[in-house]
């Protein structure tokens, strides 16, 4: 008995000093042009496929995958974050990015065998130690489901066309004066309110992974040029039809409740005091009540105290008065 529990020992030993001698030594060739030894592609990938199937989030939170706003906004996204590794649909990856190891499948390929709420946990978490990268930011699995609308979009072959590659305050308005629904207006903003709120995107004080991505692709001296030129703008996107009970909303915005303070004492176009809502989009405005109610945007106090009380059916009622408005007022 003893003389096996000494060769067990000598022979943990004797492991772990190559193991040690691998790292130490380098003998281990992390080349990618080396690939991996055979069988290790399958064990990776079949431990990716049933970690994801373990921890994808349950369907009920995600919006209607087919509203056309949503495979909008998710193209807009996937055009600069995601084009550059799995390329458009239909079209070639660049020759380094198809290099990769493991290499980035081309899009129609790599969303095929999966569910919506799969492909969600995906762009959401990413893949560790292969190059898939997770969303930029955390507590914002909202604005995911945007690309997966985009991506079943595909799987449906009914994907839209991906933006033409713009720059400046044309690529800003691929999104914000081309989509309506998720997508905010700024043509009712003040440029200071648009400058600060692109200060608070870039630090991450305001977590948005969209518009991070969108405020990393241009200068950040540009910022204020930027929200210039939009908050002067004059094209906004077709509103849609208002789906809430608006006469609800506007005693509540212009009253308040023993829990919930006016809206209209701060939201009525003063500068400095809070964001004209008047006209911006329902779902956009019922979207971003709750995530200040939930605290996950904290970046006013004021702000987060007069959500924190707020009812769904307030939140909805509150959003389709303010949407029905016309921005003029
Ligand atoms: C830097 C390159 C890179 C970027 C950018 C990138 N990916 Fe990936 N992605 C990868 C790689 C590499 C894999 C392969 C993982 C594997 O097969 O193990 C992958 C895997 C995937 C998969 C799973 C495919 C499968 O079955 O293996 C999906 C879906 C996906 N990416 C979607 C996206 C979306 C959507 C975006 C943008 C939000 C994105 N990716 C951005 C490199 C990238
Ligand atoms: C891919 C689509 C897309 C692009 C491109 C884009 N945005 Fe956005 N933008 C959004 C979405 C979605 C939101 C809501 C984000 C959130 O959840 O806070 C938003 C929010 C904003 C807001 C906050 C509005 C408010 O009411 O508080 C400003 C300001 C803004 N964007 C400016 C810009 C500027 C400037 C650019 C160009 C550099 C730009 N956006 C490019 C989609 C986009
Ligand atoms: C005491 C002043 C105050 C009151 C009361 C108030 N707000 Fe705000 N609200 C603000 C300020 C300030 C901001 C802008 C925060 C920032 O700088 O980003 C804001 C932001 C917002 C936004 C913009 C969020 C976005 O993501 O684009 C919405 C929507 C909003 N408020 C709705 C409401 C509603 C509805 C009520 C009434 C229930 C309300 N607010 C009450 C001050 C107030």
């Amino acid at each position: 008995m003893r003389a096996v529990l000494l060769t067990l020992v000598f022979l943990a030993g004797l492991g772990l000093a190559g193991a040690a001698a691998v790292v130490t030594f380098g003998l281990y060739n992390v080349s990618a042009q080396a690939g991996h030894l055979p069988g290790v592609s399958w064990l990776l990938h079949t431990t990716f496929r049933n970690s994801v199937a373990l921890r994808a989030p349950s369907m009920e939170d995600a919006p209607p995958l087919d509203d056309p706003d949503l495979i909008a906004l998710g193209a807009g996204h996937y055009a600069t974050a995601c084009a550059f590794c799995h390329a458009a649909p239909g079209e070639a990856r660049a020759a380094t990015a198809a290099a990769m190891v493991p290499a980035p499948p081309p899009i129609e390929e790599a969303v095929a065998q999966w569910e919506p709420n799969e492909l969600h946990w995906i762009v959401e978490n990413g893949v560790k130690m292969t190059g898939m990268p997770g969303w930029p930011v955390e507590e914002r699995g909202d604005e995911v489901w945007a690309v997966v609308a985009y991506l079943v979009a595909i799987q449906n072959g009914q994907a839209p066309k991906l933006p033409e590659a713009s720059e400046g305050v044309a690529y800003c308005r691929t999104c914000h004066e081309a989509i309506a629904g998720p997508v905010p207006r700024l043509d009712i903003l003040s440029a200071t309110y648009i400058e600060d709120q692109l200060g608070l995107y870039a630090t991450g004080v305001r977590p948005s992974g969209i518009m991070a991505q969108a405020v990393s692709v241009v200068e950040r001296e540009d910022f204020a040029g930027l929200a210039r030129e939009l908050a002067a703008s004059t094209t906004a996107p077709t509103a849609r039809a208002i789906a809430g009970d608006g006469a609800a909303g506007e005693r509540l915005a212009k009253q308040g409740t023993r829990d919930v303070p006016a809206c209209t004492a701060c939201h009525n176009g003063e500068a400095g005091k809070g964001p004209v809502l008047h006209g911006q989009s329902e779902a956009y405005l019922a979207q971003h009540l709750k995530l200040w109610r939930e605290g996950t945007y904290q970046h006013n106090a004021k702000m987060l105290a007069a959500a924190r009380d707020l009812s769904d059916a307030e939140i909805a009622a509150l959003a389709a008065w303010f949407a029905s408005l016309n921005s003029e007022e």
